[in-house]
């Protein structure tokens, strides 16, 4: 029964690669948009954009702010492959619903993942508007995209997350953001289950934790991503921060998410510019 439900995943992976080589671009690049961070994609040349719903066993996003669509294109002659709208634990999915894209993306050739998301600020010299890139992660959502039995087609059993979050990205993020002008933070992300925020008690613990920031979503992303071998940079903007009286809401989030995702793009923009200038450099090694 297992052992069906495990070969299933590789077909479907396989049967969705397949509905999208028409129209794929050749994409090295992957990029995920998180909360209120779509319009990312007005600065891509469109190839394509692919509603989730007509994309095979893609699950649709329910949540605003989250516009389900795979963006195919261009951004200066990078071609990105663009998920605006994730899938996360808390409206139901399992992990390997949730990282089903991911997969997808693995298997077309993408070799670089940018994840990015909405986080609460932990650290209280945050900012709402700051990014942090993720530097490592503490994950408290109760699950493993890779729990179950192992399909070897799919990658490793047991993945290391020692360098999850590579440190040529990160320090590539830094010098971007130093060109820009723009404040950047580097810190410790973490994800609960969600859909409710943290309560106070649970803000004290995750802060003794050690961590800067926290969300719902992205650990199962970098699981499979790294799994994939695909190297992986994140990054949240903090929507929020959690101060002694602060009580978040979605609308905030949002809101704070509208108001800074122009420095957000510029920085994406920025990274991956260079991404495309490392590239050609390795290609001519
Ligand atoms: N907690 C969890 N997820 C979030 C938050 C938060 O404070 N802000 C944005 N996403």
């Amino acid at each position: 029964m297992l052992l069906q439900e495990e070969k299933g995943l590789a077909e479907k992976i396989d049967e969705t690669s397949k509905f999208l080589v028409p129209f794929w671009n050749s994409a090295k690049i992957g990029v995920v948009l998180g909360s209120g961070l779509s319009s990312f994609t007005n600065e891509i040349s469109l190839f394509h954009s692919i509603p989730y719903h007509e994309i095979p066993y893609f699950p649709c996003s329910t949540v605003e702010g989250h516009y389900g669509s795979l963006i195919l294109g261009e951004l200066g002659n990078v071609k990105l492959a663009v998920l605006s709208g994730r899938f996360h634990y808390y409206e139901g999915y399992s992990l390997r619903e949730v990282t089903f894209p991911i997969r997808v993306l693995a298997k077309l050739g993408i070799k670089t993942l940018i994840l990015t998301n909405a986080a609460g600020g932990l650290n209280l010299n945050f900012k709402p508007g700051d990014i942090m890139i993720i530097k490592d992660h503490i994950n408290f959502i109760p699950d493993n995209p890779l729990r179950g039995i192992h399909d070897l087609s799919l990658g490793k059993r047991f993945v290391s997350l020692t360098n999850a979050y590579d440190k040529k990205l990160r320090d590539l993020a830094k010098e971007s953001a130093k060109k820009l002008k723009i404040q950047i933070r580097e810190g410790v992300y973490s994800a609960l289950p969600g859909p409710s925020y943290e309560t106070p008690a649970e803000v004290k613990m995750l802060r003794v934790l050690g961590i800067n920031a926290t969300g719902m979503s992205t650990i199962p992303e970098v699981v499979v991503a790294r799994q994939s071998e695909i190297d992986v940079l994140g990054m949240s903007l903090i929507t929020n921060v959690h101060t002694k009286d602060a009580s978040p809401t979605h609308d905030e989030v949002l809101e704070t998410a509208k108001k800074s995702e122009k420095k957000f793009c510029r920085l994406l923009i920025e990274i991956i510019r260079h991404l495309k200038v490392n590239e050609a450099h390795a290609a001519s090694l």
